[in-house]
């Protein structure tokens, strides 16, 4: 299993051959500018709600790769409409089995309008559990921490935990340390950091504060790949 950092929130997981691709916003980040959208591969788009920042670039690599969407109810039917019919609507607290393994969408505390002001239902995260595999990855879309994580922690064998650390729209660096408490794992990567002014971040402080509480925080270069296997 691979996992590659492509900004912000954007992460492309390779699974067993399988290419998940998670909130592509790519082509509108500044600091992703080498990243060729052109190139990326995928077979599945998981979008965690329909704010720009998570959906800008589902449209043109969904249409070249034919790459199916997988979002709550109306974020799949927002691209339905634009003609990407190729989605499976999922809502909180499900799981289903994809190729590659098996997906649950679970709570986020956020907000979720689509980038031309629509509703984009609630917005969510997603536990991912290879097939084969007895650990999960944790990806937890833009959120606040919550107690409902804790549940995430009883339900599932965490090894990794993708998580916001840039604060001012979802949890910041303290916050997501006791996220990754909750759902039991010391093993995290941050994103949704240094996009934008307002998600500025220290991230020597972050590095330091995750170490203190005995957790390793892993912070990717964009383009970077982490060999997860
Ligand atoms: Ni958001
Ligand atoms: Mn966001």
């Amino acid at each position: 299993m691979k996992l590659t950092y492509y900004g912000h929130s954007c992460f492309g997981i390779e699974i067993n051959g399988l290419n998940l691709l998670v909130d592509p916003f790519i082509s509108g980040n500044p600091l992703a500018s080498h990243i060729d959208v052109s190139t990326i591969p995928a077979d599945f788009i998981l979008i965690s709600h329909g704010h720009q920042d998570h959906v800008l670039d589902v449209e043109s690599i969904a249409k070249r790769t034919g790459a199916k969407l997988v979002s709550n109810f109306e974020v799949i039917n927002w691209f339905a409409a634009k003609g990407l019919e190729n989605g499976h609507s999922m809502n909180h607290g499900g799981g289903f089995d994809f190729d590659f393994g098996r997906v649950h969408y679970v709570s986020a505390i956020h907000s979720s309008s689509m980038p031309d002001g629509s509703y984009g239902g609630n917005p969510g995260g997603f536990v991912i559990t290879p097939k084969g595999s007895r650990t999960s990855i944790y990806y937890s879309g833009d959120t606040a921490l919550t107690y409902d994580m804790k549940l995430i922690g009883e339900q599932f064998d965490i090894s990794l935990a993708l998580l916001p650390i840039g604060d001012n729209y979802t949890m910041g660096i303290t916050d997501a340390v006791r996220c990754s408490e909750f759902v039991g794992t010391s093993k995290i990567v941050g994103l949704h950091y240094n996009t934008f002014p307002p998600i500025q971040t220290d991230l020597e402080l972050a590095s330091r504060v995750f170490d203190q509480s005995g957790k390793d925080l892993i912070l990717l270069e964009i383009g970077q790949t982490l060999d997860l296997s």
